[in-house]
């Protein structure tokens, strides 16, 4: 069997269509979304996610911009801008890029941001609410893997899940998700002692570990869904993901490419907390 491959590009597209309308009646009544997003130093592979981050606000009628500051900048500096910028009314999303330099406490910098601005899901605060299943913001690329399911009619209730990694912007708050949505939940990680006895039972996997085609085709069982969100970079300059794609595809229900699957959608559920931040504000 071939698995159905779920189109991230095309529903990514779909969905951010379908934004510019509540942008458009945002704007018209003065509350044009807006989303800062703050990079701290160089790293090419943050550069690239934070372009990308802004131009997808822009070419749907939201205003964005990009702070940047130096590697070596004080950390107070950047508190006193996120002070700034929570005070700010034209203001409706704050993102600061992850990772952050050795000498910042992330910890801080997160907790800085105003609960209501925080698009990406990270303050103590709105991961408590997503914890106890009543959600303000849910990170992006968690978010963006259950409209995936919704879109493959993925029915999660009564599931056996398995999500390979535990990080704070993805295994964590994936796990709380298809909890919230009555799957039953096993998360792992690189080091699990026979992680292939446990992906096999899965009916839904869930790989954010970080390690190219870590996921072969021995470790899915016949039907599952599978979903990759990693975005290795191969020495040969290629992406690939942490599944092994072309193994799967002949094992898996359905799948999501590298590229094309999971990346784009991280993106488009940033621009859909930054709107539903604004019309919050403007008490829609
Ligand atoms: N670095 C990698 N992914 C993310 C994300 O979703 N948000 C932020 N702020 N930083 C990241």
């Amino acid at each position: 069997m071939t698995a159905q491959i779920i189109d991230g590009k095309a529903l990514a597209e779909e969905l951010r269509q379908r934004f510019k309308a509540r942008v458009e009646a945002l704007t018209a009544k003065g509350q044009r979304p807006g989303l800062v997003v703050i990079l701290v130093g160089a790293d090419p592979a943050s550069e690239v996610y934070v372009r990308n981050k802004v131009n997808g606000c822009l070419a749907i009628g939201m205003h964005s911009e990009k702070i940047t500051y130096d590697a070596a900048v004080d950390q107070q500096i950047v508190l006193k801008k996120i002070a700034e910028l929570n005070a700010d009314p034209n203001i409706h999303g704050i993102l600061v890029q992850l990772p952050l330099p050795k000498h910042f406490n992330e910890e801080a910098v997160l907790e800085a941001i105003a609960v209501d601005k925080d698009v990406d899901g990270f303050h103590a605060e709105n991961v408590g609410a997503l914890a106890q299943g009543n959600p303000r913001f849910i990170p992006c690329t968690p978010y963006g893997v259950m409209k995936m399911f919704e879109k493959g009619n993925v029915d999660l209730s009564g599931k056996e899940a398995v999500v390979i990694g535990r990080s704070n912007i993805v295994g964590k708050p994936m796990a709380l998700l298809l909890i919230n949505a009555g799957a039953t939940v096993t998360v792992c990680n690189s080091r699990t002692k026979d992680l292939a006895g446990h992906t096999r039972r899965a009916d839904i996997l869930v790989a954010a570990v970080g390690k190219p085609r870590f996921v072969t085709a021995d470790m899915v069982k016949p039907g599952a869904v599978v979903i990759d969100v990693g975005i290795n970079r191969l020495p040969d300059g290629k992406l690939c993901g942490d599944v092994d794609f072309a193994g799967c595809l002949e094992v898996a229900g359905q799948i999501t490419p590298v590229p094309g699957g999971v990346g784009p959608m991280t993106i488009t559920m940033l621009l859909a907390n930054t709107i539903e931040a604004a019309e919050r504000k403007a008490g829609l």
